[in-house]
């Protein structure tokens, strides 16, 4: 079921990687749920505190199915969330990509206990800042990022120059970004109106540089963007640039409804 898409936001088969992370080595499951570090667990392993369903299990390279065994460690069972959810505050200066020669990412600033086949839900620019929701749940990345939902996404952002009604008007026809490309509908609101203008602007695809460009579109720089908004998902005021948390239930159940 290798689902593969090429957009600015969405490009790896991230189906493919979800469905065999179903299978995890058994010092590591124990690993990830903090039981002890790797050479901890592999410790417990060996002295037989560790069960199967009813088979005490030696060997630490066991694989477990996730989605069918049930591990029990001192008799006491395991829960394994296969799927994590976070919500970062990303600063400017960190690329929205799991891996790069370069600079620092955005997993980089995850803590090591939830690196588990874990990637950022569609891109955004170094400079940047805001709302990136990281996840190791392929379905939900691709039902945010499929073009065809057509998800909102909403950003505060700083523009150089006078932004007036005209541009609200122009945004909502849509703009011409490209040769051959105009954007859907977006929604401008003018937050404060002047030589440096405040907005926010809500827009329903994810082409590269987006914002930027639109803006470009008609005369005018953005300075500053930060997305606090994607889908029913919004950007926790308490937390700090770097920072992320889980999501709540409410959160989870609402971005998969
Ligand atoms: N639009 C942009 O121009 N940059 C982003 O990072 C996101 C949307």
């Amino acid at each position: 079921m290798a689902l593969i898409m090429k957009t600015a936001e969405y490009d790896c088969s991230i189906f493919e990687r979800d469905i065999m992370s179903d299978i995890v080595r058994l010092d590591k499951y124990l690993a990830d749920l903090s039981v002890g570090s790797r050479s901890e667990v592999k410790k417990y392993i060996k002295k037989g505190q560790v069960r199967v369903g009813n088979q005490v299990i030696k060997d630490v390279g066991y694989k477990v199915d996730t989605k069918r065994e049930v591990v029990y460690f001192d008799n006491k069972q395991l829960e394994y969330n296969k799927y994590i959810y976070l919500m970062l505050n990303k600063p400017a200066g960190v690329v929205s990509a799991t891996q790069d020669n370069l600079h620092k990412t955005v997993i980089d600033l995850i803590d090591k206990k939830y690196h588990r086949n874990i990637f950022p839900v569609g891109r955004l620019d170094k400079d940047t800042e805001g709302l990136l929701l990281i996840t190791n749940d392929g379905k939900l990345a691709h039902d945010l990022l499929s073009p065809k939902k057509q998800i909102p996404k909403t950003y505060y952002a700083v523009i150089d120059g006078r932004v007036t009604s005209r541009e609200v008007m122009e945004f909502e026809k849509g703009i011409k970004i490209d040769e051959d490309f105009t954007t859907l509908p977006s929604k401008l609101k003018i937050l404060e109106s002047g030589e440096a203008s405040k907005v926010e602007i809500t827009i329903y695809e994810g082409k590269f540089h987006q914002v930027k460009r639109m803006f470009e579109a008609v005369g005018m720089k953005v300075t500053y963007l930060k997305r606090i908004s994607m889908a029913s998902l919004e950007l926790d005021a308490s937390l700090e640039l770097s920072s992320y948390r889980e999501l709540t239930d409410d959160e989870l159940r609402m971005l998969k409804a």
